[in-house]
């Protein structure tokens, strides 16, 4: 089936929720800093993610724990700077939100402020709900996350598929139809049944963004050096490669300590 594309200018949250209501899908990358931001909303991705995966990713660390508030916002505003079409969805970091909802409000508060976001997303459910509501009515829109949730990956043990039996499956299912009445616009649901996913999108109208949940949702997210082929140690069923980044940048690499060594570069053209 074809599904016509309106133009959206810029993409905000109501945009998100027509494009549920006309069956077109919502496409979703991380970013975390202002050129690959650029590239990512120059080729129309509909929302940009700030995903606290920078920890991994950016900074090196084993889990996203250890990213703090502070290095959130830096990331954050470096996309805000390149961005002109896309939503920008920052990650409020563990421990800025978990210990209670006055805390959290002020953490979204300051990605708000000092970022220039356009949404904050937050990990969890039932536990997290009077943060959620607060939030909420400082005017500041909030995606959930339910699934695997990494930030909470101490007390899962392993990164492997959540929800397979019945039990955490219905609480899954309650949580979202819980954040959808508390006034959520969007739900990620990271590394469950597609069939789970799928009986979720159908019960609510707010889009669910998926990652590791099948096609039977609103939406994909995946992290951008995952697609793009620059991280090689991860490669979950889930993930598509797009390109093979690690190793065309190796090779560029490597040609250019080859010309330096050798007195190729920079030759006659190359110089002052
Ligand atoms: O931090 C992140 O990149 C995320 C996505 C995996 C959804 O939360």
């Amino acid at each position: 089936m074809s599904v016509a594309k309106k133009d959206y200018k810029k993409i905000t949250v109501q945009s998100l929720t027509e494009m549920k209501a006309n069956g077109e899908k919502i496409s979703m990358l991380t970013a975390y800093d202002f050129t690959m931001a650029r590239i990512v909303d120059q080729s129309k991705v509909d929302v940009i993610l700030v995903g606290d995966s920078a920890s991994n990713v950016m900074a090196g660390h084993e889990t996203t724990l250890p990213i703090t508030l502070d290095q959130m916002i830096y990331h954050a505003s470096s996309v805000v700077r390149a961005v002109s079409r896309a939503l920008v969805v920052v990650d409020i970091p563990f421990g800025s939100y978990q210990s209670d909802p006055k805390e959290a409000l002020r953490s979204a508060i300051r990605i708000m402020k000092e970022s220039g976001g356009h949404a904050v997303k937050l990990e969890g459910g039932e536990e997290i709900k009077e943060s959620v509501k607060r939030i909420l009515n400082a005017g500041i829109p909030v995606m959930g996350h339910l699934g695997l949730t990494p930030q909470s990956i101490y007390k899962f043990g392993t990164y492997t598929v959540r929800a397979k039996e019945e039990e955490e499956a219905d609480k899954l299912i309650e949580d979202a139809l819980l954040l959808e009445r508390l006034g959520c616009f969007a739900i990620v649901l990271e590394k469950i049944p597609a069939t789970l996913a799928a009986k979720v999108a159908v019960q609510l109208t707010i889009p669910i963004i998926g990652i590791g949940a099948g096609g039977g949702v609103d939406g994909q997210v995946l992290v951008i050096h995952d697609l793009l082929g620059m991280t090689k140690e991860f490669s979950p069923r889930f993930l598509r490669r797009y390109m093979d980044l690690y190793h065309g940048m190796t090779e560029a690499i490597g040609s250019y300590v080859k010309d330096v060594k050798e007195g190729d570069f920079p030759n006659e053209q190359e110089q002052y």
